[in-house]
């Protein structure tokens, strides 16, 4: 094997030798006498008591190659030893098995063992028996999961040399299958994983750390774009030296793969070298990007796997397109029907900032007490801030005469005031156009249940303890703590003294009591002044 990408050396070399390690670095090669490379071999156990058949079947099958792959040879004289090295050694794809040794049916017994307790249904059986009335053919073959039933008398040098290649066809094949059935699980939890990620950088950083485990001979992925030099620029990478930077890993790239990159961009055509595999993912209105994996020698049954991945990949990046430009077009909306608000209302956005940051600080530090786990995640932490500046959005549906009156309200004025939470939510709840975990959609929710208590004595609805939504019990304490604090046309600032006394005390009544520690939390280690 070649000198270890992960050998103690690797410290000493710089990050472009070490690169060039991985990008070199053969498959499961092993080294010859003359220092060439030959492929694996085919692992073939031979079970007998008897030492001479061991002997013999090294002697007429030692040189046998099959698919330009040699054959080798593990020994175990008692079915208890065969048990011990199949644990052991995994990817036996044949085993000549003998049937009398320790016990009279010690082999079919292990034929048992092998194919229920170690599920292992690859592996090809050949029953070698000296004594074909102790386990007469027709009885096995149908009562036991073997392959092939072979009398040794009758066993001549050419039968076991057929019997043995049509085992590691039949293992070959089966092997292919299911390499094939695994590959395709992990490209589809790949594809899932993908779509459930909404940041384009981690996205494209799970692509490519699923395409090099994808293929069990990948030494690194890239995910490659044209660069503004007209040449290849690596978006994402795995497998790389950590301290390799992206633009040397392209000066590092084989020269007939860094052209192969750049062709596969230009035509979308798949390219499946010995040493590396390009597969192109298209997207419906972007530049194309190119996967390309280095290592190898890949498997036939690789590419395929490759090309379905970055097919999935692709309609994937379509959606978080999609998506990013959905977002845009919410924060857009968010930041028009803010600006609606103020020009209507007196408060102003300072408010309605600080607001949103108050919001933001108490959700991440409730989310990294662990509490609500159930709703409190990092998008919520990530949306509250700006949902918040519509929490009010509903006064535009206010009359002036009431929303600006320099006096109390009176109780018909003020019933009329309270319907800006239900308009608000209204307003908002149709601009989502039902999505539920965008801007709008907690905007609604916190439109609708800023004015509810805790205890149930608010409004609109009357909700309380955790029928309040928890983005309005957030936004309800932030509120109402930066309403107080500052100065309005009808009433001075409050000492903040005050104002934290009045949370305490309304805590459990007003607010909740978990939202107010948290803030007084945040308000302890950050200060009040924002
Ligand atoms: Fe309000």
């Amino acid at each position: 094997m070649s000198d270890g990408v992960n050998g103690g050396g690797m410290a000493e070399k710089s990050p472009r030798e070490s690169a060039g390690d991985v990008l070199e670095f053969a498959a499961e090669a092993e080294e010859s006498a003359d220092g060439g490379r030959r492929n694996p071999p085919w692992l073939i156990l031979i079970v007998d008591d008897d030492h001479e058949v061991h002997a013999i079947t090294r002697v007429v099958l030692g040189e046998m190659m099959f698919e330009e792959r040699p054959v080798r040879f593990l020994s175990a004289y008692t079915a208890r030893q065969a048990r011990s090295l199949l644990a052991e050694q995994p990817g036996i794809a044949a085993i000549l098995l003998d049937v009398v040794m320790e016990t009279d049916d010690a082999g079919l017994k292990l034929v048992r063992h092998i194919r229920e307790e170690m599920g292992n249904r690859q592996v090809r059986i050949i029953l070698r028996t000296g004594q074909p009335g102790q386990a007469p053919e027709r009885d096995v073959i149908l009562s036991y999961d073997i392959n092939d039933y072979k009398a040794k008398s009758e066993l001549t040098a050419q039968k076991l040399y057929t019997a043995a290649v049509a085992a590691l066809r039949s293992y070959q094949h089966i092997a292919a299958i299911e390499r094939g059935r695994q590959g395709l699980e992990r490209v589809m939890e790949a594809a899932d994983h993908l779509a459930g990620l909404h940041s384009r950088s981690q996205f494209l950083a799970g692509l490519v750390g699923r395409a090099a485990a994808l293929v069990t001979d990948a030494r690194s992925a890239l995910l490659c774009g044209v660069g503004e030099d007209g040449g290849p620029a690596i978006l994402a990478e795995a497998g790389l030296p950590p301290d390799l930077p992206p633009e040397a890993a392209i000066d590092i790239l084989p020269p007939e793969a860094a052209a192969d990159i750049m062709a596969a961009l230009a035509d979308g055509q798949t390219r499946w070298g010995a040493r590396h595999g390009i597969a192109v993912l298209r997207g419906r209105d972007a530049a194309p990007l190119a996967l390309c994996l280095l290592g190898g020698p890949f498997a036939e049954g690789d590419r395929p796997l490759v090309e379905l991945l970055c097919g999935k990949a692709a309609a994937g990046l379509d959606n978080l397109r999609l998506y990013e430009r959905l977002n845009q077009a919410q924060i857009a909306t968010v930041h028009a029907l803010g600006k609606l608000a103020e020009y209507k209302d007196e408060v102003t956005g300072d408010h309605v900032r600080r607001l949103g940051r108050w919001a933001t600080a108490i959700a991440r530090e409730l989310h990294a007490r662990n509490a609500f786990a159930d709703e409190l995640d990092d998008w919520f932490c990530d949306t509250i801030g700006l949902a918040s500046v519509l929490h009010d959005v509903g006064k535009v549906g206010i009359p002036d005469a009431i929303l600006r009156k320099p006096g109390r309200l009176d109780d018909g004025e003020m019933a009329v005031m309270r319907e800006h939470a239900a308009i608000g939510g209204s307003i908002l709840r149709d601009a989502s156009g039902g999505d539920r975990r965008g801007y709008l959609s907690m905007g609604a929710e916190i439109a609708e249940s800023h004015h509810e208590k805790f205890d149930g004595s608010g409004y609109p609805q009357g909700l309380a303890g955790d029928a309040i939504p928890l983005a309005g019990r957030i936004v309800a304490v932030a509120d109402v703590f930066d309403a107080l604090l500052h100065r309005r046309p009808y009433k001075k600032a409050w000492d903040i003294g005050e104002v934290l006394d009045l949370l305490r005390a309304e805590a459990g009544s007003h607010f909740d009591p978990r939202v107010v520690d948290a803030f007084l939390v945040v308000l302890e280690r950050d200060g009040a002044g924002v």
